[in-house]
């Protein structure tokens, strides 16, 4: 195991009806002025910013509001919250959604107490300072609710990139599985793809010798693929949701990722579909994940065939494991398609045309190096053969 700091300082409010008391949790945490930030209208239908604003009149918190995040969140509208936050004088940004509307609260509450172009985190500056960030959850998916990173487009070029720093760490995330209900099956199924793919993407791993962490990704894989299915069959199962919720949380704020290389590319890869289509990132991750699983398992035989064992339950060919290996990304391709995701570029609208394109930008775009991935080191040429696996 690798050495490692581990600070995760958010509060978490789990449960039913809980987004009732937020007022009392901006107070908590020290808010006063809130800009109350949320996406495209599903939180305006389902009357909770109704119940958020009552919420926070009865606590006493005086807010604005901002709304219209798009999915694959744009830098326009994180500079219109900069400038709202400043004029407005608000010292606490309250997300009401998903990873979409909590990453733009991220990039304003950063943007918001920083000289430069916000724009700089995203191409490596270390997020230190930010103003407090609460959440309120509406989809499990991203993980953004206890992650210390967010993901913008910039319009400017559309490159969609990332950015860290603890100061993006929300102060308090409140999770009501229940308001995950009202999510349409795809969504319900890009989510539960994001939250596999953030364990795998740190499951292939160069280090060795980290059992604790190895059981904890496997555990929540064998969790997903258990309430996976009985989610997308009975959209209203309570516990379903709730364990898909905690689950979400869990592979995202490196509680399992920790004292160990991880591998990213899969996520890097697909960040050039969702800035190029549009598509959703969960969508996009179910066609490259197993394309790059295909492409690097020679990599490490032993550990894709592990992986297909324990969280798959393939039988180990002890002969041949790399048989056990492919059974495993079989597998897992199979259990995307059974969830209604799709599997190949043609199915996301994307076009094997566009591939050269998506494999130069990954590699040497906006503050790329040449090569993406920490379990494989991949370049252009690498990623561009996975897109290509992607097509079939
Ligand atoms: O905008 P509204 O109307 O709210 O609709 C949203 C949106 O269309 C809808 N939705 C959300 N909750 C709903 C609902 N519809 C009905 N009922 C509800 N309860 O779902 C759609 C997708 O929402 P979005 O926030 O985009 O989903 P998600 O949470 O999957 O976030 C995706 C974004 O997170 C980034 C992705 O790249 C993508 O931009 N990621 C952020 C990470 C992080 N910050 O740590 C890590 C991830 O790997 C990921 O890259
Ligand atoms: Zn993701």
């Amino acid at each position: 195991m690798n050495n490692f700091t581990f600070y995760s300082p958010t509060y978490f409010v789990f449960g039913k009806e809980e987004e009732n008391h937020v007022g009392h949790y901006v107070k908590r945490f020290g808010g006063t002025k809130a800009l109350v930030h949320y996406g495209g209208g599903s939180v305006v239908r389902s009357g909770l910013l109704d119940r958020v604003k009552k919420s926070l009149e009865e606590s006493g918190i005086s807010y604005v509001e901002l709304g219209g995040v798009k999915p694959n969140p744009r830098s326009g509208l994180v500079y219109e919250g900069i400038d709202l936050c400043r004029k407005e004088k608000v010292d606490f940004v309250l997300a009401v959604g998903g990873g979409s509307v909590i990453d733009s609260s991220k990039a304003i509450a950063a943007g918001t107490v920083y000289e430069g172009d916000f724009w700089d985190f995203y191409q490596g500056r270390p997020v230190e300072k930010a103003l407090p960030i609460g959440t309120i959850l509406t989809i499990a998916a991203a993980g953004s609710e206890g992650s210390p990173d967010s993901v913008i487009t910039n319009e400017n070029g559309m490159f969609k990139r990332g950015a860290s720093g603890e100061g993006f760490r929300p102060t308090f995330s409140i999770l009501n599985p229940e308001l995950t209900q009202t999510l349409p099956a795809y969504q319900t199924a890009c989510g539960i793809t994001d939250i596999m793919a953030h364990l795998f993407e740190r499951y292939f791993t160069t280090t060795s010798e980290v059992e604790v962490t190895d059981r904890m990704i496997e555990g929540l894989l064998m969790a997903m693929v258990h309430e996976g299915p009985r989610v997308i069959a009975e959209p209203d199962h309570y516990e379903a949701r709730a364990n898909i919720m905690w689950a979400g949380m869990m592979a995202h704020n490196n509680s399992c990722g920790v004292g160990r290389v991880q591998d990213w590319a899969s996520h890097d890869i697909e960040h050039e579909l969702s800035a190029l289509y549009d598509c959703a990132h969960g969508a996009g991750l179910a066609v490259v994940f197993p394309a790059w699983m295909r492409y690097v398992y020679r990599k490490d035989v032993m550990r894709f065939a592990q992986a297909a064992s324990r969280v798959w339950g393939c039988p180990m060919d002890f002969a041949n494991p790399e048989n056990t290996a492919l059974a495993g990304i079989e597998a897992f391709r199979n259990f995307l398609k059974s969830i209604g995701m799709p599997t190949t570029l043609g199915e996301l609208g994307a076009r094997v045309e566009d591939i050269g394109q998506m494999a130069h930008t990954a590699c040497f775009g906006d503050a790329r190096q040449g090569a993406v991935g920490g379990f494989v080191k991949l370049e252009e040429k690498d990623v561009a053969a996975i897109l290509e696996l992607a097509a079939e």
